[in-house]
């Protein structure tokens, strides 16, 4: 037997003091029957009155509740903006939520061949992908690129903070231009990004917000004080956004990936990554496509909130003689 709503609000209800968020509709059959339905906060902003789906009863601490699932075939499409998206775990990320069927936004600095690439492939998995150009650690560069991105794909669900630089030397020889740069990406830059992003999800009736930090930011490492820093800077913002932003239904996470097999990793020295393979409990890299699914595990489970998850082969529980 179909439903299908017949009037909703997507007015945040806080109940305490179980604080949750969800929307509230009526929904009605074809008989006329109508009940008071939950949906689930990852439909804030897709779905409208008439949209069919079907109901399921669940049991929660308030008693049993009638649960609404539109069925919205895909259409419309979720959007997720990552930066740095062209290449490496950014490209990987990209590539994921479209094979979930998102609308993806790529905003890197530069449209260059691999961003092409990417772009093609994502298309290829049968959504719109769209590319704006972005330098996350500039306001001005970063509000232009949302509004655009906005713009082309209508809304934003789920914004990746990826993009991200290193500069490594060890302290004597570290400039302090090689320290701002590398702040100003990959910390300014989320927090500029989030920023941005926030009113658009916020208006929407929720979001999610994943910033790529490290095993470095947890664990520190030597000639890597720059990006240490501003990895340990995301894992403090994440929290506090997680906190500030729940009463708009926005979840904010980090994820801190260990040495990934991209062009970033593959930069460090070979006897330094060797030593490193040698003391990690499976001596290996992580695939960006192992990042990629954690990072849309994150997004589709409405329970996990300013967490750090290390993807790390058992680096963070390694010592020097394990
Ligand atoms: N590769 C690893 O071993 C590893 C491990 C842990 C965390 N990470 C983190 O994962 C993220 C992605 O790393 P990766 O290995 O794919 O790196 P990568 O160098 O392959 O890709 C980085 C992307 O960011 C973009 N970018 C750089 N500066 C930018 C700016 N100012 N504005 C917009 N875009 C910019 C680049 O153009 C590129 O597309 C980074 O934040 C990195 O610190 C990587």
């Amino acid at each position: 037997m179909g439903w299908r709503i017949r009037i909703f609000t997507e007015l945040l209800t806080p109940v305490e003091p179980f604080k949750s968020t969800y929307i509230l509709a009526i929904v009605e059959n074809e008989q006329g029957e109508r009940k008071i339905a939950r949906i689930p906060s990852k439909y804030f902003g897709l779905v409208s009155e008439g949209v069919e789906g079907d109901i399921t009863e669940e049991w929660t601490v308030f008693g049993k509740v009638t649960v609404f699932i539109p069925r919205l075939n895909g259409y419309p499409r979720r959007v997720v903006l990552v930066t740095g998206g062209s290449r490496g775990i950014g490209a990987s990320i990209s590539l994921e939520f479209a094979k979930h069927g998102f609308n993806v936004v790529i905003a890197d600095i530069m449209r260059d061949e691999e961003a092409e690439k990417t772009l093609e492939a994502i298309r290829g998995l049968g959504v719109e992908a769209y590319y704006v150009e972005m330098d996350v650690s500039k306001w001005e560069s970063v509000s232009k690129g949302i509004g655009e991105a906005v713009k082309l794909a209508g809304r934003i669900d789920v914004l990746v903070n990826n993009a991200g630089i290193t500069r490594d030397t060890y302290l004597e020889r570290m400039s302090e231009d090689d320290w701002n740069k590398v702040l100003d990406v990959n910390l300014k830059g989320a927090f500029l990004c989030s920023k941005a992003v926030y009113p658009v999800m916020k208006k929407q009736g929720g979001g999610v917000i994943i910033n790529i930090s490290s095993i470095i930011g947890i664990l520190g490492n030597p000639a890597q004080a720059n990006y240490s820093a501003s990895k340990a800077g995301l894992i403090g913002l994440t929290k506090t956004l997680a906190k500030e932003l729940a009463p708009y239904g926005i979840r904010v996470v980090a994820i801190a990936p260990g040495f990934a097999k991209t062009r970033m990793a593959l930069a460090v020295p070979s006897p330094l990554l060797q030593e490193y393979l040698r003391r990690i409990p499976i001596p290996r890299l992580v695939e960006p496509e192992e990042i990629a699914k954690l990072v849309f595990h994150v997004v589709e489970n409405e329970a996990l909130n300013g967490i750090v998850i290390p993807i790390d082969l058992g680096t963070t529980i390694s010592s020097p003689i394990a």
